[in-house]
């Protein structure tokens, strides 16, 4: 069975500095959101999607209302809003999932050049049988805990892995664990962490280097430096 997608675009992307919802920056001619969505829909793993806006946001819902337009069964694209926190907005995403469905993939808009073998490696995973699972690269810096100024604690970089999205899930567990008691918590900055604090064992599959967050002006110039050489 194919998985439902959330596709959380609501964040305001106040550090590309460009005064506007982050999904709707474009990158090579067309909105981030544009660029995540034509993913998702090449992964081949995506039946219901659900993206999730800021709310009444006219660009953002022509963009989902267009991608709707051009979907073909059994994909189905619909858009709802977010909310306050990434938190509240999966939450937005899950409540407009149909009840039916499986597995869930949660992805952040702001990846909009996530490569569709992401989402197929992580779909596989949670179809064979995994409850949670997180595409990971290796972490190529030295990471230090600094508190105060002062370095109080050096992990071992072997140990350490950095996180993207699309993360995969069974939808009962995710459901379970966005009910439950550590989903308000504002230090819980993904779903993966929340299916941690629930006690669900989360798995890894390798990400890509490609599925970095377009978070800063130096990350669009990436992006659109790889859409130009055709890498993506
Ligand atoms: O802010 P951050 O980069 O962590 O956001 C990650 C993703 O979560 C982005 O795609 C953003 O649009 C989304 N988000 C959301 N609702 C919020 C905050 C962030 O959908 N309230």
């Amino acid at each position: 069975a194919r998985a439902g997608v959330i596709v959380v675009a609501a964040g305001s992307g106040q550090r590309l500095g460009h005064g506007i919802p982050k999904a709707r920056v474009l990158c090579a001619g067309r909105t981030l959101l544009e660029h995540a969505l034509e993913s998702v829909i090449a992964s081949g793993v995506a039946g219901a999607v659900v993206v999730v806006l800021p709310a009444g946001d006219p660009v953002l819902s022509a963009v989902v209302a267009e991608a709707a337009l051009r979907s073909v069964y059994p994909t189905s694209i619909t858009a709802v809003a977010g909310g306050a926190t990434r938190a509240a907005s999966v939450r937005a995403g899950l409540a407009a999932l149909p009840p039916t469905v499986g597995v869930v993939l949660v992805h952040d808009a702001a990846r909009a050049i996530t490569p569709p073998a992401v989402f197929q490696r992580v779909a596989a995973l949670v179809s064979a049988g995994a409850s949670a699972v997180i595409p990971v690269l290796p972490v190529v810096d030295t990471i230090k805990v600094v508190e105060d100024g002062i370095v109080t604690a050096t992990p071992d970089r072997a140990l350490l892995r950095a996180v993207q999205t699309p993360q995969g899930f069974d939808a009962d567990a995710l459901r379970a664990a966005h009910a439950g008691d550590a989903a308000g918590d504002a230090t819980i900055t993904d779903d993966a962490m929340l299916m941690e604090a629930s006690g669900v064992p989360v798995r890894v599959v390798e990400g890509d280097a490609l599925a970095f967050k377009v978070t800063t002006p130096f990350d669009l110039v990436v992006a659109e430096a790889v859409l130009a050489a055709g890498v993506a």
